[in-house]
Protein backbone atom coordinates (compact mmCIF):
# COMPACT_ATOMS: atom_id res chain seq x y z
CA UNK A 1 0.00 0.00 0.00
CA UNK A 2 1.88 3.07 -1.25
CA UNK A 3 -1.20 5.97 -0.87
CA UNK A 4 -2.37 6.63 2.46
CA UNK A 5 -4.05 10.06 1.82
CA UNK A 6 -7.56 10.21 2.62
CA UNK A 7 -7.90 6.37 2.75
CA UNK A 8 -9.45 4.38 5.97
CA UNK A 9 -7.83 2.71 8.92
CA UNK A 10 -9.37 0.57 11.26
CA UNK A 11 -7.18 -0.03 14.54
CA UNK A 12 -8.18 -2.39 17.11
CA UNK A 13 -7.06 -1.68 20.74
CA UNK A 14 -6.19 2.29 19.49
CA UNK A 15 -6.66 3.21 23.15
CA UNK A 16 -3.75 2.85 24.24
CA UNK A 17 -0.11 1.87 23.45
CA UNK A 18 1.16 0.69 20.44
CA UNK A 19 -2.93 0.66 18.88
CA UNK A 20 -2.77 4.81 19.60
CA UNK A 21 0.66 5.93 18.02
CA UNK A 22 -0.37 3.83 15.11
CA UNK A 23 -3.61 5.40 14.91
CA UNK A 24 -1.58 8.73 15.12
CA UNK A 25 1.05 7.47 12.80
CA UNK A 26 -1.91 6.94 9.63
CA UNK A 27 -3.41 9.87 10.54
CA UNK A 28 -0.02 11.97 9.96
CA UNK A 29 -0.35 10.54 6.59
CA UNK A 30 -3.61 11.40 5.82
CA UNK A 31 -5.99 8.84 6.68
CA UNK A 32 -8.80 8.93 8.75
CA UNK A 33 -9.14 6.42 11.73
CA UNK A 34 -12.04 4.06 13.21
CA UNK A 35 -10.89 3.52 17.17
CA UNK A 36 -12.26 0.03 18.20
CA UNK A 37 -11.18 -0.44 21.87
CA UNK A 38 -13.23 -1.87 24.88
CA UNK A 39 -11.91 0.98 26.53
CA UNK A 40 -13.82 4.09 25.49
CA UNK A 41 -12.04 6.46 27.62
CA UNK A 42 -8.89 5.30 26.11
CA UNK A 43 -10.71 5.79 22.47
CA UNK A 44 -11.46 9.17 23.01
CA UNK A 45 -8.18 10.19 24.18
CA UNK A 46 -6.71 8.80 20.68
CA UNK A 47 -9.63 10.34 18.44
CA UNK A 48 -8.53 13.99 20.06
CA UNK A 49 -5.02 13.17 18.54
CA UNK A 50 -6.24 12.02 15.14
CA UNK A 51 -8.37 15.32 15.16
CA UNK A 52 -6.07 17.42 16.08
CA UNK A 53 -4.33 16.32 12.84
CA UNK A 54 -6.82 17.44 10.70
CA UNK A 55 -8.65 13.89 10.32
CA UNK A 56 -11.28 12.12 11.12
CA UNK A 57 -11.99 9.63 14.00
CA UNK A 58 -14.95 7.49 15.56
CA UNK A 59 -14.08 5.90 18.57
CA UNK A 60 -16.48 2.11 18.58
CA UNK A 61 -16.70 0.08 21.56
CA UNK A 62 -15.55 -3.14 20.59
CA UNK A 63 -14.97 -6.58 22.01
CA UNK A 64 -12.47 -8.05 19.20
CA UNK A 65 -13.20 -11.36 20.88
CA UNK A 66 -16.87 -11.07 19.80
CA UNK A 67 -17.63 -11.94 16.34
CA UNK A 68 -21.38 -9.82 16.19
CA UNK A 69 -19.31 -6.78 18.36
CA UNK A 70 -16.84 -6.88 14.62
CA UNK A 71 -19.53 -6.55 12.63
CA UNK A 72 -21.18 -3.88 14.38
CA UNK A 73 -17.91 -1.97 14.21
CA UNK A 74 -17.88 -3.17 10.96
CA UNK A 75 -21.71 -1.35 10.01
CA UNK A 76 -20.31 1.75 11.44
CA UNK A 77 -16.87 2.65 9.87
CA UNK A 78 -19.35 2.00 6.60
CA UNK A 79 -22.27 4.49 7.40
CA UNK A 80 -19.37 7.16 9.17
CA UNK A 81 -16.48 6.89 6.99
CA UNK A 82 -16.35 4.58 4.14
CA UNK A 83 -14.33 1.28 3.19
CA UNK A 84 -11.30 0.77 4.87
CA UNK A 85 -8.28 0.52 3.41
CA UNK A 86 -6.16 -0.92 6.11
CA UNK A 87 -6.76 -2.95 8.98
CA UNK A 88 -4.69 -3.22 12.14
CA UNK A 89 -5.84 -6.08 14.14
CA UNK A 90 -3.83 -5.09 17.05
CA UNK A 91 -6.28 -5.80 20.30
CA UNK A 92 -4.00 -8.36 22.76
CA UNK A 93 -3.90 -9.07 26.31
CA UNK A 94 -1.36 -11.34 28.25
CA UNK A 95 -1.83 -13.24 31.60
CA UNK A 96 1.70 -14.10 33.41
CA UNK A 97 1.38 -17.69 34.81
CA UNK A 98 2.96 -20.64 34.67
CA UNK A 99 1.10 -23.23 32.97
CA UNK A 100 0.40 -25.41 36.26
CA UNK A 101 -1.78 -22.55 37.30
CA UNK A 102 -3.45 -21.35 34.30
CA UNK A 103 -7.33 -21.75 34.45
CA UNK A 104 -9.63 -22.67 31.89
CA UNK A 105 -10.71 -18.73 32.09
CA UNK A 106 -6.87 -17.52 31.45
CA UNK A 107 -7.11 -19.51 28.47
CA UNK A 108 -10.47 -18.36 26.99
CA UNK A 109 -9.73 -14.80 27.77
CA UNK A 110 -6.25 -14.70 26.23
CA UNK A 111 -7.30 -16.78 22.98
CA UNK A 112 -10.39 -15.20 22.44
CA UNK A 113 -8.97 -11.81 22.60
CA UNK A 114 -5.34 -12.28 20.38
CA UNK A 115 -6.35 -15.10 17.71
CA UNK A 116 -10.34 -15.12 17.77
CA UNK A 117 -9.56 -10.94 17.89
CA UNK A 118 -7.76 -11.19 14.64
CA UNK A 119 -9.28 -13.79 12.64
CA UNK A 120 -12.67 -11.35 13.62
CA UNK A 121 -11.21 -8.75 12.14
CA UNK A 122 -9.89 -10.87 8.96
CA UNK A 123 -13.17 -12.15 8.31
CA UNK A 124 -15.68 -9.27 8.81
CA UNK A 125 -13.32 -6.83 6.93
CA UNK A 126 -11.67 -8.77 4.19
CA UNK A 127 -14.90 -9.39 2.41
CA UNK A 128 -15.67 -5.54 2.22
CA UNK A 129 -12.14 -4.84 1.28
CA UNK A 130 -12.18 -7.83 -1.86
CA UNK A 131 -15.90 -6.39 -2.97
CA UNK A 132 -14.64 -2.88 -2.81
CA UNK A 133 -11.15 -4.14 -5.53
CA UNK A 134 -9.30 -1.04 -4.18
CA UNK A 135 -6.51 -3.32 -2.76
CA UNK A 136 -4.91 -2.53 0.67
CA UNK A 137 -3.18 -3.67 3.75
CA UNK A 138 -4.15 -5.74 7.25
CA UNK A 139 -1.65 -5.88 9.59
CA UNK A 140 -2.19 -8.45 12.80
CA UNK A 141 -0.19 -7.90 15.88
CA UNK A 142 1.84 -11.07 17.09
CA UNK A 143 5.06 -10.42 19.17
CA UNK A 144 8.57 -12.65 19.38
CA UNK A 145 6.77 -14.57 21.56
CA UNK A 146 5.19 -15.82 18.70
CA UNK A 147 8.48 -16.99 16.93
CA UNK A 148 10.06 -18.74 20.32
CA UNK A 149 8.83 -19.84 23.89
CA UNK A 150 9.30 -17.35 26.58
CA UNK A 151 7.95 -18.44 30.13
CA UNK A 152 5.17 -18.07 32.24
CA UNK A 153 3.41 -16.98 28.86
CA UNK A 154 1.87 -19.93 28.00
CA UNK A 155 -1.54 -18.90 26.30
CA UNK A 156 -0.13 -15.42 25.41
CA UNK A 157 2.51 -17.63 22.82
CA UNK A 158 0.12 -20.04 21.77
CA UNK A 159 -2.11 -16.76 20.58
CA UNK A 160 0.33 -15.47 18.98
CA UNK A 161 2.32 -18.32 17.01
CA UNK A 162 -1.44 -18.86 15.56
CA UNK A 163 -0.99 -15.21 14.85
CA UNK A 164 2.33 -15.24 13.03
CA UNK A 165 1.13 -18.70 10.98
CA UNK A 166 -2.04 -17.28 10.33
CA UNK A 167 -0.42 -14.06 8.52
CA UNK A 168 1.50 -15.70 6.75
CA UNK A 169 -0.98 -17.98 5.15
CA UNK A 170 -2.92 -15.05 4.49
CA UNK A 171 -0.38 -13.19 2.55
CA UNK A 172 -0.38 -15.59 0.15
CA UNK A 173 -4.23 -16.18 -0.17
CA UNK A 174 -4.46 -12.29 -0.53
CA UNK A 175 -1.57 -11.33 -2.93
CA UNK A 176 -3.47 -11.61 -6.34
CA UNK A 177 -5.64 -9.46 -4.81
CA UNK A 178 -3.19 -6.76 -4.01
CA UNK A 179 -4.14 -6.99 0.02
CA UNK A 180 -0.95 -7.02 1.60
CA UNK A 181 -0.24 -8.81 4.74
CA UNK A 182 2.11 -7.85 7.30
CA UNK A 183 2.67 -9.64 10.70
CA UNK A 184 4.10 -7.36 13.60
CA UNK A 185 6.58 -9.22 15.99
CA UNK A 186 7.88 -6.39 18.68
CA UNK A 187 9.63 -7.10 21.81
CA UNK A 188 8.98 -4.85 25.11
CA UNK A 189 7.33 -1.96 24.16
CA UNK A 190 6.22 0.91 26.50
CA UNK A 191 2.94 0.27 26.85
CA UNK A 192 0.36 -1.21 29.84
CA UNK A 193 0.15 -4.40 28.23
CA UNK A 194 1.37 -5.76 31.43
CA UNK A 195 -1.85 -4.42 32.91
CA UNK A 196 -3.77 -5.68 30.66
CA UNK A 197 -5.92 -7.43 33.43
CA UNK A 198 -7.41 -3.80 33.96
CA UNK A 199 -9.89 -4.73 30.88
CA UNK A 200 -10.26 -8.96 32.13
CA UNK A 201 -14.07 -9.09 31.21
CA UNK A 202 -16.51 -10.63 34.32
CA UNK A 203 -17.18 -13.84 32.62
CA UNK A 204 -13.45 -14.05 32.90
CA UNK A 205 -13.10 -13.44 36.73
CA UNK A 206 -13.02 -10.20 35.78
CA UNK A 207 -10.77 -7.11 36.58
CA UNK A 208 -7.19 -8.32 37.83
CA UNK A 209 -4.39 -6.57 38.98
CA UNK A 210 -0.25 -7.09 38.69
CA UNK A 211 0.72 -10.89 39.96
CA UNK A 212 4.28 -11.93 40.65
CA UNK A 213 5.51 -12.83 37.29
CA UNK A 214 3.95 -9.47 35.98
CA UNK A 215 5.47 -7.51 38.22
CA UNK A 216 9.15 -9.17 37.04
CA UNK A 217 8.02 -8.34 33.59
CA UNK A 218 6.68 -4.75 34.19
CA UNK A 219 10.33 -3.20 34.46
CA UNK A 220 11.46 -4.61 31.16
CA UNK A 221 8.34 -3.77 29.27
CA UNK A 222 8.76 -0.23 30.90
CA UNK A 223 12.06 0.58 29.44
CA UNK A 224 10.97 -1.08 26.64
CA UNK A 225 11.07 0.70 23.48
CA UNK A 226 8.78 3.58 22.79
CA UNK A 227 5.60 3.17 20.77
CA UNK A 228 6.09 5.99 18.70
CA UNK A 229 8.94 4.51 16.93
CA UNK A 230 7.35 0.98 16.36
CA UNK A 231 4.58 3.02 14.73
CA UNK A 232 7.10 4.73 12.04
CA UNK A 233 8.54 0.98 11.40
CA UNK A 234 4.38 -0.26 11.60
CA UNK A 235 4.03 2.59 9.05
CA UNK A 236 7.26 1.66 6.62
CA UNK A 237 6.52 -2.12 6.80
CA UNK A 238 3.02 -1.36 5.30
CA UNK A 239 4.52 1.23 2.83
CA UNK A 240 7.22 -1.66 1.39
CA UNK A 241 4.92 -4.42 1.88
CA UNK A 242 7.05 -6.52 4.08
CA UNK A 243 5.48 -10.00 5.38
CA UNK A 244 7.15 -9.36 9.22
CA UNK A 245 7.79 -6.18 10.87
CA UNK A 246 10.27 -7.15 13.54
CA UNK A 247 11.14 -3.89 15.95
CA UNK A 248 14.05 -5.25 18.35
CA UNK A 249 17.25 -6.22 16.29
CA UNK A 250 19.23 -7.12 19.78
CA UNK A 251 16.46 -10.02 19.63
CA UNK A 252 17.21 -11.86 16.38
CA UNK A 253 19.50 -14.31 18.77
CA UNK A 254 16.54 -16.14 20.21
CA UNK A 255 14.60 -16.39 16.66
CA UNK A 256 17.81 -17.84 15.28
CA UNK A 257 18.50 -20.28 18.18
CA UNK A 258 14.74 -21.39 17.46
CA UNK A 259 15.79 -21.70 13.65
CA UNK A 260 18.84 -23.14 14.10
CA UNK A 261 17.49 -25.36 16.84
CA UNK A 262 14.70 -26.95 13.80
CA UNK A 263 17.88 -27.02 10.99
CA UNK A 264 19.80 -29.35 13.50
CA UNK A 265 17.12 -31.54 14.17
CA UNK A 266 16.43 -32.59 10.54
CA UNK A 267 19.80 -33.44 10.68
CA UNK A 268 18.70 -36.38 13.34
CA UNK A 269 16.41 -38.02 10.76
CA UNK A 270 19.11 -37.15 7.61
N1 LIG B 1 3.99 -3.96 24.77
C1 LIG B 1 4.73 -5.00 24.43
O1 LIG B 1 5.85 -5.20 24.96
C2 LIG B 1 4.25 -5.93 23.35
C3 LIG B 1 5.17 -6.85 22.82
C4 LIG B 1 4.73 -7.74 21.84
C5 LIG B 1 3.42 -7.67 21.39
N2 LIG B 1 2.56 -6.77 21.93
C6 LIG B 1 1.19 -6.75 21.43
O2 LIG B 1 0.88 -5.45 21.02
C7 LIG B 1 -0.56 -5.30 20.99
C8 LIG B 1 -0.96 -3.97 21.61
O3 LIG B 1 -0.69 -4.03 22.99
P1 LIG B 1 0.01 -2.81 23.78
O4 LIG B 1 1.36 -3.28 24.13
O5 LIG B 1 -0.18 -1.56 23.06
O6 LIG B 1 -0.84 -2.88 25.15
P2 LIG B 1 -1.93 -1.87 25.76
O7 LIG B 1 -2.49 -2.61 26.93
O8 LIG B 1 -1.31 -0.56 26.00
O9 LIG B 1 -3.02 -1.76 24.61
C9 LIG B 1 -3.90 -2.83 24.31
C10 LIG B 1 -5.27 -2.28 24.01
O10 LIG B 1 -6.14 -3.39 23.67
C11 LIG B 1 -7.41 -3.13 24.27
N3 LIG B 1 -8.18 -4.37 24.41
C12 LIG B 1 -8.06 -5.34 25.35
N4 LIG B 1 -8.99 -6.28 25.18
C13 LIG B 1 -9.72 -5.93 24.09
C14 LIG B 1 -10.83 -6.50 23.43
N5 LIG B 1 -11.37 -7.65 23.83
N6 LIG B 1 -11.32 -5.86 22.34
C15 LIG B 1 -10.79 -4.68 21.93
N7 LIG B 1 -9.76 -4.07 22.54
C16 LIG B 1 -9.23 -4.69 23.61
C17 LIG B 1 -7.07 -2.49 25.60
O11 LIG B 1 -8.18 -1.80 26.15
C18 LIG B 1 -5.92 -1.57 25.20
O12 LIG B 1 -6.41 -0.29 24.83
C19 LIG B 1 -1.11 -6.53 21.71
O13 LIG B 1 -1.57 -7.47 20.76
C20 LIG B 1 0.11 -7.08 22.43
O14 LIG B 1 0.00 -8.46 22.66
C21 LIG B 1 2.95 -5.90 22.90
Amino acid sequence: MKDFKDKIAVVTGAGSGIGRAASLKFAENGMDIAIADVDIEGGEETARGVRDLGRKAIVVRTDVSDRTSVEALADAVVRDLGIPSLIFNNAGVATFKNIVDMTSDDWSWVMGVNLDGVINGVSVFLPLMVKAEAGGHIVNTASLAGLFGVPNLASYCASKTAVVGLSEHLRGDLKELNIGVSVLCPGAVATNIVDAGRNRPVQFGGPEGLNNDAEQTAEGIAQGLSPDIVAEMIFEGIRDDDPYIMTHADLRIPVGARLEALRSAYEVNA
